[in-house]
């Protein structure tokens, strides 16, 4: 089931994720549901929050959909090494229509729970750890947009103001309401 994708401003997205302690039917739904909703709108990853749970869990596809055996799904992912560093575009499902080059790792090292309840580690360089490092910020209530300059940030806050003015900013059912 696609769900709905909440956008900044909202608060769920500023909220710090708690660890998912059991993985059970309800978990699994939620990660099937993020999934989907991730391929709905073409988006290379999703968190958890972004679909209003604040729960640590996050879906990861940097082909967008387009290579079956590129999904990455963890359950309390934690980084445990990172070296290097990459600065490129980048945006997200819940600040949509805003890109802005972000400094990141190059490299990271990733533990998690696979939702077989299985530990796993990841290793993931370049776009695909760009995007892991996108996807567990959301998990400490942090956005691309806290890590660009402040100037940056007003002038994309100042964007988004007037698109949401404009009726232009968010998906069809925020629009609509
Ligand atoms: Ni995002």
């Amino acid at each position: 089931m696609i769900r709905k994708i909440h956008t900044f401003p909202d608060d769920v997205l500023r909220k710090k994720a708690q660890p998912v302690e059991n993985i059970d039917i309800e978990i699994s739904e939620l990660i099937n549901d993020m999934t989907e909703t991730m391929y709905s709108q073409k988006g290379v990853g999703l968190a958890a929050p972004q679909v209003g749970v604040s729960l640590r869990v996050v879906v990861i596809d940097t082909s967008a959909g387009e290579d079956p055996g590129a999904l990455i799904q963890l359950i309390n992912p934690e980084i445990t090494a990172s070296e290097g560093e990459q600065t490129g575009e980048e945006g997200c499902l819940s600040i949509p229509g805003e890109y802005e080059p972000v400094r990141r790792y190059n490299k990271v090292t990733v533990k998690a729970l696979n939702p077989a309840g299985e530990n796993i580690e990841l290793e993931a360089e370049g776009f695909l750890a760009r995007a892991v490092q996108h996807e567990l910020d959301h998990l400490e209530g942090v956005l691309f947009i806290d890590r660009i300059p402040p100037y940056k940030r007003d002038i994309v806050k100042k964007h988004i103001k007037r698109r949401i003015a404009d009726g232009d900013y968010g998906y069809a059912e925020d629009i609509k309401s």
